[in-house]
């Protein structure tokens, strides 16, 4: 009964954007056949808003992989996110990737980043406005685990459905949280960094950077944990009377205008920080090390926290460079924003292990069908309540 009425209401969606009927009703036979009941009963509600019609309409073309919940997960959500067709739409946008990653023959990066199709502009605030991301690992036991939720959420079935690959998962995914959000949450350890934060302010502005690191579009932030900042503690006491070398020397752990995941930074990759200066990466046996001018090192003992605007790699130490060059700082600005303006259409992995970009898609965003129009919908429910009779 439910899967003759998510067909129905479905079936409903190619009249509204000329769509193909048989890929979409095939695909509801396929979760329903996999007992992935509660996303197929859900997945009609995308026909709802703009964005799920266009994220129906483009599922058809290219390679996709869908992160897709048990009905155990979709029965923990509460009935107000289930009745509002925003988060709906918001939700499973996130969970589907574009590109195929079961390629066994290919090596990915220990962490693999994926570009979904949640581009909501009130959730993500990325870079050329570009859609956001989603990061998972292969555990030591073979089994694949998304990553950045409030618990590792194990993929435990595989199944394919004509371009699809459908991973089933044991949660429904939440999207990547505020800078705020993860610099205030105890569990990464970074709580004695906003205050400072807060203390520092830009060159010849009041917005303080903790602010600018909010309000930025595509940042990554190498971020000092609580130890670090501990044993650094003199020094960040002396520069406290000296907003502008404080200012400098917090400047020199941010890249402005990029989202540097893991899979981009190796020792080929050279970043220019937001205070200008130089920052290089090492990896030897015991991890990967980001050095600022040059000179201060620190190892990131945990990469890849993904936030609404960009990522968080976690420090063990203090980059102790005070140094700044304005201009080479806006002009590595200028240069990260002209590349992300490129519009790209990822296929695959974040990074150089087979990311393939191509094509004219906005960042994974998806156009809007020029002729599109709403209304027809219920015709076509109607002749195929005729037929199904
Ligand atoms: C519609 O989808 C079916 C099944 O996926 C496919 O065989 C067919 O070629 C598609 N038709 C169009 C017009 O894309
Ligand atoms: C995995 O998925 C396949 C295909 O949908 C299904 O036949 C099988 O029963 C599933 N296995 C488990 C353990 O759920
Ligand atoms: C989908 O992946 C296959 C290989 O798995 C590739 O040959 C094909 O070009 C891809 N299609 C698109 C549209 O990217
Ligand atoms: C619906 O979901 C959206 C996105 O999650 C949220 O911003 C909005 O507040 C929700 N609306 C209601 C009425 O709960
Ligand atoms: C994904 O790629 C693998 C080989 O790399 C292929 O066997 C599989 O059929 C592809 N899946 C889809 C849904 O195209
Ligand atoms: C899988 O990856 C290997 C190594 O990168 C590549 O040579 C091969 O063509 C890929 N196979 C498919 C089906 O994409
Ligand atoms: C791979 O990533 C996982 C998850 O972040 C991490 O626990 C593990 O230590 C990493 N392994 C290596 C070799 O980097
Ligand atoms: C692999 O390890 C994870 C984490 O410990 C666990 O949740 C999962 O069930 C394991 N998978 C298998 C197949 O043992
Ligand atoms: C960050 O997110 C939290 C939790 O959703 C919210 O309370 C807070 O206002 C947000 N902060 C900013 C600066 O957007
Ligand atoms: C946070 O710090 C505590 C105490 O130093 C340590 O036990 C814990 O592993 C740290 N957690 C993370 C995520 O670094
Ligand atoms: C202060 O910095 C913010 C954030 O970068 C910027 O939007 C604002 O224009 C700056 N104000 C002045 C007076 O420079
Ligand atoms: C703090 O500043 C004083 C005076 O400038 C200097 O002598 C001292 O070495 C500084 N201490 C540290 C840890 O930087």
């Amino acid at each position: 009964m439910l899967f003759l009425l998510s067909f129905i209401i479905l079936a409903s969606v190619p009249a509204v954007i000329g769509q193909n009927l048989t890929y979409l009703t095939g695909l509801l036979q396929t979760l329903n056949a996999s007992g992935l009941t509660q996303l197929a009963s859900v997945a009609p509600s995308l026909n709802n808003t703009p964005s799920g019609q266009r994220i129906l309409s483009t599922l058809p073309q290219g390679n996709w992989t869908l992160f897709a919940p048990n009905n155990a997960a979709f029965g923990a959500l509460s009935s107000t996110d289930t009745g509002n067709t925003t988060f709906l739409t918001d939700t499973i946008s996130y969970h589907i990737v574009s590109g195929n990653f079961t390629n066994e023959t290919a090596s990915y990066p220990n962490v693999t980043i994926g570009r979904t199709l949640l581009n909501d502009s009130s959730l993500v605030m990325l870079e050329g406005n570009k859609s956001q991301v989603l990061s998972w690992t292969k555990l030591g036991n073979g089994t694949t685990a998304v990553l950045n939720q409030n618990m590792n959420v194990s993929v435990t079935n595989t199944t394919q459905y004509e371009n699809l690959e459908i991973l089933v998962i044991e949660a429904v995914l939440i999207p990547p949280p505020n800078i705020t959000s993860i610099l205030t949450n105890g569990a990464y350890n970074l709580t004695s960094l906003s205050p400072i934060l807060s203390q520092a302010t830009l060159p010849g502005n009041t917005t303080t950077l903790l602010q600018a690191l909010s309000s930025a579009r595509g940042i990554t932030v190498f971020a000092p944990n609580n130890a670090a900042l501990s044993a650094a503690q003199s020094t960040l006491t002396n520069l406290t009377s000296n907003i502008t070398a404080l200012s400098a020397l917090l400047s020199n752990h941010v890249i402005n205008g990029t989202s540097v995941y893991s899979p981009l930074i190796s020792s080929s990759t050279n970043y220019t920080s937001a205070g200008g200066e130089p920052l290089m990466f090492t990896t030897n046996s015991s991890g990967t090390y980001v050095s600022s001018g040059g000179s201060s090192t620190a190892r990131i003992v945990r990469s890849d926290i993904l936030a609404e605007n960009g990522v968080v790699h976690v420090l063990d130490g203090v980059l102790a460079d005070v140094q700044s060059n304005p201009s080479a700082a806006s002009s590595a600005y200028a240069s990260a924003t002209s590349i992300a303006a490129v519009s790209t259409t990822q296929t695959g992995p974040l990074g150089p292990t087979g990311g393939s970009a191509s094509g004219s898609r906005s960042g994974g965003a998806i156009e809007l069908e020029p002729s599109f129009q709403v209304g027809g919908g219920i015709a076509i429910l109607f002749s195929l309540l005729g037929q199904l009779a």
